[in-house]
């Protein structure tokens, strides 16, 4: 199988890159770099040994999608090219709204030219309802959503469903993610946001290596165990395998993608100073415009019927993450 990943020099495409390549399918990787970095590309061939075929282009660039779905004879695609950050999305809607929606009708577009009949979705545990504990498939979405990106994986969930129901041998598998953490064990390849990173473990170790001087914790009045709010944070890793499954599945469905189990922000922050022995100055500070306060899945329907589970836990996610962001201070 030949797999188109858009996104694959980000974060989750690129450790998805490398599980897809140790397991012998072949991949050819669309990314504009717009919140990635050409070197990670080098960084996939130093773990697997092999590099992926890629492309630097906007994916609204048709023409340039479909020859290259041609070229390659692709058999199906992992989309995971958006932007992501939920406070950005709030200062910045148009922004997300073209990109994030533009590019998954086009991708879908260029599939069905092409005769590809399986698509594998990143979408987000924002799209649900406020509110829920232990959020399964079934909770209600797209109502009171607190920020366009979330808006956008709801559209985009919505406009693949219906392609899906008029096109019975197209196989459109969505993945709600919850929080990705973590780095792959070898160090070589991790989170590399561009700029101050909005998103918690980023900012933490780059505190811990003295990038950031302190961490700021965005409101501690919240009604949960410590104050903090609560997140499922799950290991990129496990999160890229779920991909793996996903794929061989080739079903029409959607899962949530997580560990199952709630952690709050001042845990995860503990978690880190026990694993790198080091403390992490912080400041209490207001509360962030969209956040919520918990988010944590049932992930009973993944574990059943695609037979995935996370084998690596939060201290792994830590010990990851602090060993790539020390490997990588500047990172790539
Ligand atoms: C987590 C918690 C902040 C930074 C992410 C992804 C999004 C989606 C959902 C996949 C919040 C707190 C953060 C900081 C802090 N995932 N925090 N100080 O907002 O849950 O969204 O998961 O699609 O794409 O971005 O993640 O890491 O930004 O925040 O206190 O400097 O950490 O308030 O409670 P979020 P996050």
């Amino acid at each position: 199988m030949v797999i188109l990943v858009t996104g694959g020099a980000g974060y989750i495409g690129s450790h998805t890159i490398v599980e897809l390549l140790i397991r012998n399918y072949s991949v050819v990787s669309i990314d504009n770099f717009s919140n990635s970095c050409e070197k990670v590309y080098e960084r996939i061939e130093m773990i697997t040994g092999k590099k992926p075929i890629y492309f630097s282009f906007d994916l609204n660039n048709e023409n340039k999608l479909d020859d290259i779905c041609k070229k390659y004879k692709i058999t199906a695609c992992i989309h995971f090219a958006a932007f992501k950050s939920v406070s950005e999305s709030i200062k910045e809607p148009l922004k997300y709204y073209s990109n994030n929606i533009n590019t998954t009708i086009n991708i879908l577009k260029c599939l069905k030219n092409n005769n590809i009949n399986t698509f594998i979705f990143s979408s987000s545990c924002t799209v649900y309802k406020i509110g829920h504990n232990a959020i399964d498939e079934s909770v209600e979405r797209g109502t009171n959503l607190t920020n366009p990106y979330a808006k956008t994986k709801y559209f985009c969930e919505e406009i693949i469903k219906d392609y899906c129901n008029i096109n019975e041998n197209f196989n459109g598998i969505i993945l709600r993610y919850f929080n990705p953490i973590g780095a792959h064990p070898t160090g070589m390849i991790g989170e590399d946001p561009k700029g101050e990173p909005s998103n918690l473990m980023p900012y933490i170790t780059q505190v811990l290596c003295g990038k950031r001087n302190k961490l700021s914790i965005f409101g501690n009045n919240y009604n949960t165990r410590d104050g903090t709010c609560i997140r499922d944070f799950i290991h990129v890793v496990d999160l890229a395998n779920a991909h793996i499954k996903a794929l061989e599945y080739n079903k029409s469905n959607i899962f949530n993608v997580g560990t199952g189990n709630g952690t709050t922000v001042m845990e995860l922050v503990d978690c880190v100073k026990t694993v790198s022995k080091q403390d992490i100055p912080y400041k209490i500070i207001e509360r962030r415009n969209g956040d919520i306060p918990i988010a944590f899945c049932d992930n009973k329907k993944i574990l059943n019927i695609l037979k995935w589970k996370p084998i690596f836990s939060i201290e792994d996610a830590c010990r990851d993450s602090i060993v790539w962001q020390l490997n990588n201070p500047n990172g790539y």
